[in-house]
Order: structure tokens, then C-alpha cells, then sequence
């Protein structure tokens, strides 16, 4: 992996993003070691990148199947100067940036669904964890982990329906450094768009024209009462707008909320 590093680094084309690489041929997973390196004084940008993980982990408490060879799990450090209220939009910040550089690497344009996974093909080919640490009403750091199936054909039992791989999607082969040195271009791009505002709303016509939950109905799994409406996109903060058969419209909040499609995953 010591070769990915050095082309990541020569290649980059950002002022910030993924300037500095780690890189583990096997790690536990990389938003702990980059939560590490965060701790111990890594620069805003510095990326964390691992050919495998042992312990990759996923939303809502699950386990991300991380095998060798074929995918990307990386974590990008973030030091931003913000109120630890606002940090959760950098995810759907990273979703755009994702789709973006898929977008540029396979020449196909996959979707977003909300919040933060990358479908293609109605699959799942891409999840996001963020973690943040803060004190005193301020944000110390945030690590945002992504994990996108590259050319892992085969998946668990529990998400084979569910699961796709770009390989599989757009027809060939797609270099996995050329993906990530496309995505922190992007992610630079969108987070300096970001933060002029500290919300989406210079980013949410461009992710409702990737949503591809728009204008569907969905089934908001609530932890406080699931409930049925229509989607209609996201505001400046990131959230659904979802519209419920009595005609008025609940913003539904990322955290442990996730939607349903009524007939399947989307
Ligand atoms: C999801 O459940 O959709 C989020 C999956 C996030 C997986 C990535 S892989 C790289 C980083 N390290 C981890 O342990 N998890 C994230």
C-alpha cells in the first residue's frame, strides 16, 4: 500500500484535502486510527486509508464487511471551526463529493440516498460514518469514513440484495487511487461551499438532483413511531421534507433515522 500513498500525495491536486496519506495494508478500521491521528495532531485534510479492515464499522452500530484487494475504506480528518451542531452536514457534504468523483472516475452518475449512501442501480455501492469529538461548543475534530465497494462481488448474506459493487456497474475495472484522488477534489470543492455558509445552501440543488428518494413515498423508521409520506428533498440543513397524507410536511433529521422505499431499500 506504500505505493498508493505516494501516488495519492504526488498526484493531488487539492490544497488540503488528502494531502497527507496513511495507508495500512490491514487496519482494526480506519475512523479509529484516524481518530488516533486526530488526537495526536494530524492537519485538517490528512486522510487514513486501508487496503482491509478487521473491524470496519458501519451505521447505527452494524459491522462493514471490509475484505482485501478489491475496495476503498478511507477517513478523512476534519479540523473545522465550527459550532458541533453544524458538523453533522459534512456527511451529506462527503455523500456529494462521493457521487462526484464515481460520477468522474466511471463516467456514470449514481444517486444518493438519503442520508448519506450511494446507490446504483437501486444497490448499494457506498456507505458514510461520521464521528465528531467536541468541547466547549466547539468542534475539536471530525472524521468522516467511507467505504465504497469497488470490486467485491460476492457480500454477505444479510446485504447480497442490497449490495453492488462499481465493477459490476459500470462494466470495468475503475483504479481505486484515481477514485480517491477524484473525491477529495470534490469534497474540497463542496466543503469550501460549505463553509461560506456553514450549511447546504449553496449544495442542496445539486444533492435533490441526486436524491434518489425524490418525489417517492418512503417509510421513516423513527425510533419514536415510524410513519409514511412522500419525499420531497432536503432543506439547508440537510434534512427530509417529508410529506405526510394529512398534507403537511415533517423534516425528518439524519441521526438514527433512516427511510425505507415502501416496496424495498429505495
Ligand atoms: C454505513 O453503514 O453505511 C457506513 C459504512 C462506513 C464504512 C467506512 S469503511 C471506512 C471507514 N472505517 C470504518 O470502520 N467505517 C468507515
Amino acid at each position: 500500500m506504500r505505493w498508493i500513498r505516494e501516488e495519492l500525495e504526488s498526484r493531488a491536486v487539492t490544497k488540503w484535502a488528502g494531502r497527507r496519506v496513511t495507508c495500512y495494508d490491514v487496519t482494526d478500521s480506519t475512523n479509529i486510527q484516524a481518530k488516533a491521528d486526530a488526537e495526536n495532531g494530524a492537519e485538517h485534510g490528512s486522510l487514513v486509508i486501508a487496503d482491509m479492515q478487521t473491524a470496519g464499522r458501519g451505521r447505527s452500530g452494524k459491522s462493514w464487511s471490509s475484505p482485501p484487494g478489491a475496495n476503498v475504506y478511507f477517513t478523512l480528518i476534519l479540523k473545522p471551526r465550527l459550532a458541533p451542531e453544524k458538523a453533522f452536514m459534512l456527511t451529506p457534504v462527503m455523500a456529494l463529493a462521493v457521487a462526484e468523483g464515481i460520477s468522474r472516475s466511471c463516467g456514470i452518475e449514481p444517486r444518493i440516498k438519503w442520508p448519506n449512501d450511494i446507490v446504483m442501480d437501486g444497490k448499494k455501492v457506498c456507505g458514510i460514518l461520521a464521528e465528531m469529538s467536541a468541547e466547549k461548543g466547539s468542534v475539536r475534530y471530525v472524521v468522516i469514513g467511507v467505504g465504497i465497494n469497488v470490486g467485491q462481488q460476492d457480500f454477505p448474506a444479510e446485504i447480497a440484495d442490497v449490495a453492488t459493487c462499481l465493477r459490476k456497474e459500470c462494466g470495468r475495472d475503475v483504479s481505486r487511487q484515481e477514485l480517491v484522488l477524484e473525491i477529495m477534489r470534490a469534497f474540497e470543492e463542496y466543503y469550501e461551499i460549505f463553509a461560506e455558509s456553514e450549511d447546504l445552501s449553496g449544495l442542496t440543488e445539486r444533492y435533490n438532483g441526486l436524491l434518489v428518494n425524490i418525489g417517492r413515498r418512503v417509510r421513516v423508521l423513527d425510533p419514536a413511531g415510524e410513519y409514511e409520506g412522500k419525499a420531497k428533498g432536503v432543506d439547508e440543513r440537510g434534512r427530509l421534507l417529508v410529506e405526510t397524507e394529512d398534507g403537511s410536511i415533517r423534516q425528518v433529521y439524519a441521526g438514527e433515522v433512516s427511510v425505507r422505499g415502501i416496496y424495498g431499500y429505495v
